[in-house]
């Protein structure tokens, strides 16, 4: 274990078990469709990639750039969109992929924001969802959730501390 985790909080295979079971069910959902997927980086990157190859069903991807982290642990409160997607979102049904649903501040941007594009329809699959941090009047429910996890601070899989950890292959609480 890298010596900067104090202890894995989801294991390797328990993502790759979990990640084959949320592509079955969107493909399932989407059968007869072509879903276009928006990838949010860069923290989605590593879940997306491994959803992505797992879909059962034709679909495309996109990936848009937006951060509410700065250097810190916490929040900024505001989210920077530094790319935007550059396929055409008008009538196609996009599933928006984001590492984790934490205050909802970046998902309730990024919905706004695709919602003005008016797809068909916008879905928002998550790897993790911790409630307890939810920023008061944000209602985002995405349709998929990969694991539900106590308010710790975890790194991994895509997920970073100042750029940090995200090519460990499990989340890890960092100490
Ligand atoms: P929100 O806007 O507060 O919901 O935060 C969402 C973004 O913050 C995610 O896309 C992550 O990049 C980052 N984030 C939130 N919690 C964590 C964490 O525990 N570890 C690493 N990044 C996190
Ligand atoms: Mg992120």
């Amino acid at each position: 274990m890298h010596p900067d985790i104090s202890s894995v909080l989801i294991s390797e295979e328990q993502l790759r078990v979990r990640v084959k079971e949320l592509a079955a069910q969107i493909s399932a959902d989407y059968q007869g469709k072509h879903p276009l997927f928006v990838c949010i980086l860069k923290g989605a990157v590593v879940f997306f990639s491994d959803l992505f190859r797992a879909m059962k069903i034709d679909c495309t991807c996109d990936f848009l750039g937006a951060c509410s982290y700065g250097a810190d642990t916490c929040s900024s409160g505001r989210v920077d969109l530094y790319k935007d997607v550059t396929e055409q979102i008008k009538g196609r049904d996009v599933i928006v992929v984001e590492d984790i649903y934490d205050t909802g501040i970046t998902l309730d941007f990024v919905k706004t924001h695709l919602q003005s594009k008016q797809p068909a329809s916008l879905s928002v699959c998550v790897l993790l969802d911790k409630p307890a941090r939810r920023k008061p009047g944000i209602d985002v429910r995405p349709e998929y959730v990969g694991f539900t996890i106590d308010p710790y601070f975890v790194v991994g899989y895509g997920l970073d501390c100042d750029q940090e950890y995200r090519h460990l292959p499990y989340i890890g609480i960092k100490k």
